[in-house]
């Protein structure tokens, strides 16, 4: 996607990555790598467009720490929902659990909310869903099984942590399907939430 660098975290095509002049830089990474060693290898940024808008990939290798996506909906269906033109989505926020809570989930979504900003997004306004506050409530300490993947889901809700960020929660809705781990079907509920960007951050 990017690969400028902010205070201490940049994105890659989606990936997260430390900054170059992160002093700490290499002590991090290896924090990473001791706990996820199948990401010692570098990927590639081979990207060769953002939003269908051509663009010529760096091929520097690269190490992410984290993911980021960026999506622009069908305009309807956000309209849809209330969201206003011009709304770019997050999607897919992850930090590698070996370097939560050292500022790189504020730092990516604040570079992510930047580059939504810019062209060719134009965003004026970011949007994003997430498992809304009073989940953990209704689905009990149990973590319910994802359909999807059939694996054991945390359920930890990051409205509050996203409202930290500026995000209002404008709505909500029935989300995510689950199965509880005796088998039962459930429907977990999402909060839609949204922040102004225009002018960029
Ligand atoms: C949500 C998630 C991306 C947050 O990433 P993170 O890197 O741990 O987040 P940060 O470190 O930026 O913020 C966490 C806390 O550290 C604090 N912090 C910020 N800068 C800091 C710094 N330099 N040093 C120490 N702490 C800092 C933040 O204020 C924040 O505190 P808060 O929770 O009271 O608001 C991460 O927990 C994650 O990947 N979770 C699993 C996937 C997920 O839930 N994604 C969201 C799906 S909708």
């Amino acid at each position: 996607m990017c690969s400028v660098c902010i205070t201490n975290a940049s994105l890659v095509d989606g990936e997260q990555v430390l900054a170059e002049n992160l002093p700490n830089r290499n002590a991090l990474l290896e924090q990473h790598v001791d706990a996820y060693p199948q990401e010692k290898e570098p990927l590639q940024d081979t990207a060769t467009d953002i939003q269908r808008t051509r663009r010529q990939p760096t091929g520097k290798d690269f190490n992410p720490i984290g993911h980021v996506a960026l999506e622009i909906h069908d305009p309807n269906q956000d309209a849809a929902l209330g969201l206003p033109p011009n709304t770019v989505w997050v999607h897919q926020l992850y930090i590698s659990s070996a370097l939560r809570g050292g500022g790189y989930g504020v730092a990516t979504m604040a570079k992510a909310e930047a580059i939504a900003a810019q062209e060719p997004m134009k965003g004026k306004w970011a949007a994003l869903d997430t498992l809304a506050r009073q989940v953990r409530t209704k689905a009990g300490d149990a973590g319910p099984i994802d359909v999807k993947t059939g694996s054991i889901m945390p359920i930890i809700s990051k409205e509050e942590w996203y409202a930290r960020q500026g995000y209002e929660t404008y709505k909500q809705g029935p989300g995510y399907s689950y199965q509880t781990q005796d088998g039962h079907s459930i429907q977990l509920h999402v909060s839609y939430m949204k922040k102004k960007i225009e002018g960029g951050v």
